[in-house]
């Protein structure tokens, strides 16, 4: 599904992401985790494209494409999701409109609005957030569940959760996880996490441990219970 070649990434001149090699395959959940600062959000963002994180070497392959140089929208369409560690909120923009510009014109706007209900309900997602402006107002757990909704609604095959288990409540967590086992068919997750506590709900395919920019640990779920009782000291 995603495959990264040798990606160096520089930000505000500052090199983050060193010579980054890895396959991301498709039906395959992957956890990343690591020390604050470490660089998964760095490479969260270069794959989705945002211009101020500046790819000077290497490939991102998105189902046999060379995306390297193309556009977040072009990424975006081409079904790369990113839900952001801290979603921002768009005064004016009410997720119903949001969607429906992103959706641009392949879905009936009033079968949309069904759609965004009915998934909103299913996920625990109050109704009155959606008629304000989105996330605005909106408390940390629930732009979290917000970003949930669009991955849902969006339906792409690579689905990047930065840190979406983050100041969520218990509930929540396990709506997050069943909706990746439930939709697991066909796409690729890559989810950025400092927990534990959402793998007792979803099962990783592999745990990565990234470190000053680099992929320097793999395993499977255990590796994240290891990071937990013991930290990155021994890694
Ligand atoms: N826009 C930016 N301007 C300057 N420095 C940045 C910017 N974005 C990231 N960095 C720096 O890049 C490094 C990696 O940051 P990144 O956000 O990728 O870390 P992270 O692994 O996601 O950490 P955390 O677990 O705290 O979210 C940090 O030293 C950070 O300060
Ligand atoms: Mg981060």
């Amino acid at each position: 599904m995603l495959e990264i070649k040798n990606l160096t990434v520089n930000v505000a001149d500052k090199l983050i992401i060193e010579n980054l090699s890895f396959n991301f395959a498709k039906n395959k959940i992957y956890v990343l985790m690591g020390p604050n600062g470490s660089g998964k959000s760095t490479l969260a963002m270069s794959i989705m494209g945002h211009p101020l994180y500046t790819i000077s070497d290497g490939k991102i392959i998105f189902k046999g494409k060379n995306i390297t140089k193309a556009s977040p929208d072009e990424r975006g369409r081409s079904g790369i999701f990113l839900s952001f560690q801290s979603p921002l909120s768009l005064s004016g923009v009410s997720m119903f409109s949001l969607l429906r510009t992103a959706i641009a014109g392949k879905k009936d706007p009033l079968a949309l609005r069904e759609e965004i209900e009915k998934t909103a309900k299913q996920l625990k997602i109050k109704k009155e957030l959606l008629d304000r402006s989105l996330n605005e107002g909106a408390s940390g757990g629930e732009r979290k569940k917000i970003e949930l909704l669009q991955a849902a609604i969006l339906d792409p095959e690579l689905i990047i959760f930065d840190e979406i288990d983050t100041g969520v409540d218990v509930d929540a967590l396990r709506t997050i996880a069943q909706f990746m086992e439930k939709n697991k068919k066909g796409k690729t997750y890559l989810l950025i996490t400092h927990y534990n506590r959402i793998l007792k709900y979803v099962k990783p395919d592999q745990v990565l441990v990234m470190m000053e920019g680099k992929i320097v640990k793999k395993g499977n779920y255990k590796l994240a219970e290891e990071i937990e009782k013991n930290g990155y000291e021994k890694i």
